[in-house]
């Protein structure tokens, strides 16, 4: 019975006051963002048809290539969560600095930091992109934030979640009570339930990495790697799978609905930068959403969602998903930091290699 399933909005209603508080500022914050996705959805099913021709693309305030739709997404994103008055103050990818509240608008309690266009390398492709947003708290009495009172741990967050522009749109969210995924049913324009309580199997054989990267690997990750792909006459006794869709919320959406891992670990191919991914708005929403889902997020040594951000573009190494597998990697870590583990020191072109030719 689609017509029987829960709105997004009347979901976040029900799932606040389950919770013993009604919060009406949170209620309709979640709600502005779920209008920005819908928006963002319906540019990206446009897209080429009508965003701006070749040439339009720049480089954003982290050297990376942005497009036109990211930075439609980062407009829609802006304006739909700016005049409502329940945020002072917004991050996003796109942009070096804070964004300000319009003069104008009435300021409210909440920081929203996003990533507006996630895995935009696959907009030409015509494969699936993301929305990922994490809503803060602002310190008591600030309506002018400024950069450091953005700087919270992923503990701190209040909502995450992600919107899935794939074969069909999905918005799937945590407000620290369990994981739960909604359908943009286009028939009637509204985003219904139809995942709740989404968990991650504790233990999966399938595992998504960008090996083109491997000679930068520390050795932990080459051994779990290689591990894996020795299969049931390795050490593991499981033949493996591999993903990699290069878009970080469709990975993460694939572990929720079947678990595994995702990696982008720390390497040595830029040792200015500690990681690929940014941790207030790709690695502290997916670890909040992941953690409640009941699997595991770390950076190899350290659980993401304790980290003490510097800096609101920073980077850090991200391991997530199914909970045993997180483990193993992170024990790892563990014994190679301990010197316990030096087999997988020599570069992955030996006689044991991922990469051997025969
Ligand atoms: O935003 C970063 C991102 O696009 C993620 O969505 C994705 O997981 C990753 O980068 C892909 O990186 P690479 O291009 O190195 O495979
Ligand atoms: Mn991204």
């Amino acid at each position: 019975m689609p017509h029987r399933r829960a709105t997004f909005s009347k979901f976040i209603i029900e799932n606040m006051r389950r919770q013993g508080g009604q919060d009406a500022d949170l209620a309709s914050l979640l709600n502005d963002v779920m209008t920005a996705c819908k928006l963002i959805a319906a540019a990206v099913s446009r897209n080429p048809l009508d965003t701006v021709g070749p040439g339009a693309t720049v480089p954003n305030v982290q050297g990376e290539e942005q497009k036109p739709l990211d930075r439609i997404a980062n407009e829609i994103m802006l304006e739909a969560c700016e005049y409502g008055g329940q945020l002072c103050g917004m991050v996003s990818e796109e942009m070096e600095h804070p964004a300000r509240i319009p003069d104008g608008y009435p300021r409210g309690r909440y920081l929203l930091v996003f990533d507006p266009l996630d895995g935009s390398s696959n907009i030409d492709i015509n494969m699936t992109v993301g929305t990922i947003f994490s809503v803060l708290r602002a310190p008591v009495g600030v309506t002018e934030p400024t950069t450091a009172d953005f700087l919270q741990p992923g503990t701190a967050q209040v909502a995450a979640g992600y919107a899935l522009y794939g074969p069909v749109s999905m918005l799937v969210v945590t407000l620290g009570d369990g994981v739960h995924g909604f359908t943009l049913n286009r028939d009637i324009g509204a985003y219904t339930l139809t995942h709740p309580n989404m968990k991650i199997p504790p233990s999966a054989n399938e595992f998504a990495i960008n090996a083109s990267n491997a000679r930068h690997w520390e050795p932990p990750v080459r051994r779990y790697v290689e591990e894996c792909v020795e299969g049931k006459a390795g050490p593991r006794g499981a033949d493996f799978n591999m993903r990699w869709i290069a878009s970080m919320v469709a990975e993460v959406h694939r572990i929720l609905i079947r678990g595994g891992l995702f990696m982008y670990p720390r390497d040595t191919k830029d040792v200015s930068r500690p990681g690929r991914l940014r941790l207030m708005y790709e690695a502290n929403p997916m670890a909040m959403l992941v953690e409640q889902a009941g699997g595991a997020a770390s950076t190899g040594r350290l659980r993401i969602l304790g980290i003490a951000p510097t800096d609101i573009h920073q980077r850090v190494p991200v391991v997530l998903g199914s909970r045993d597998e997180v483990e193993r990697l992170v024990n790892y870590h563990a014994a190679y930091d301990r010197g316990e583990d030096t087999r997988f020191e020599a570069p992955l072109f030996n006689a044991r290699s991922l990469f051997r030719s025969a």
